[in-house]
């Protein structure tokens, strides 16, 4: 069983977010595949970051930095986001991790932000984690077709959303599934939120 965290990124991740953002096993499941210089990350890290409408953290297992989670387009008037999350080394995937971040995502975004949606876009060729997606409650609302060029070739890209009502029907068997690997979820955190 492995502890797992968020915590804001901080002036130190700075260019171990570089390193991850531009390793091939990051980079392959992304929108973007060109190296990323130090201009346009610092860009990134010194403005970018500090839009209100976008949300950072370091995913931490077992206290070690090991992966990022966004909110993206935080928009209060129609009350919907997105997000993505990366785990940077594949050694750490597989193991139950981004599930848990998963969860307090979706938490944090209904039952702090009170949000009404949350959105993401996934490569249509990354069928793990749009399945994940889907476990989670997530609905396909969208087939892009041709959307992204990915080492010179258009690849279709899935957009799907949760609902504040869908997830009310999904938490429960989420939280048990994860209870069931050995993570401590709260009966009623959104409520307490
Ligand atoms: C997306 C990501 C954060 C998910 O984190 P993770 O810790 O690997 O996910 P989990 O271990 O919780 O696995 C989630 C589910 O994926 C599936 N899965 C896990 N390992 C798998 C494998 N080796 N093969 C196929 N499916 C697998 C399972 O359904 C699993 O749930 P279950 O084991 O409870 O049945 C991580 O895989 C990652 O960083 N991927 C690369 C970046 C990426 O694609 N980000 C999303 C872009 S939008």
């Amino acid at each position: 069983m492995v502890t797992v965290q968020l915590r804001d990124v901080a002036e130190g991740d700075r260019e171990r977010l570089l390193a991850w953002r531009n390793s091939p096993d990051v980079s392959a499941h992304m929108y973007s595949d060109h190296k990323i210089g130090h201009g346009e990350h610092d860009h990134w890290f010194d403005v970018a970051r500090h839009d209100p409408r976008r949300r950072y953290w370091i995913i931490e297992v077992d206290g070690q930095p090991m992966g990022l989670a966004n909110l993206a387009d935080i928009d209060l008037v129609h009350r919907r986001c997105a997000w993505a999350y990366y785990l940077a080394s594949p050694k750490v995937r597989g193991l139950g991790v981004g599930s848990f971040v998963e969860f307090q995502i979706i938490e944090y975004v209904f039952g702090q932000l009170h949000l009404n949606k949350l959105w993401c876009e996934v490569l249509v060729s990354n069928e793990r984690v749009w399945r994940l997606h889907e476990l989670y409650g997530f609905q396909r609302e969208a087939l892009f077709r041709q959307h992204v060029m990915k080492q010179g070739h258009e690849v279709d890209v899935v957009g799907l959303g949760l609902l504040a009502s869908d997830w009310d029907i999904r938490r429960d068997a989420m939280a048990e599934r994860l209870r069931a690997k050995g993570y401590a979820i709260p009966p009623t955190a959104r409520q307490a939120a």
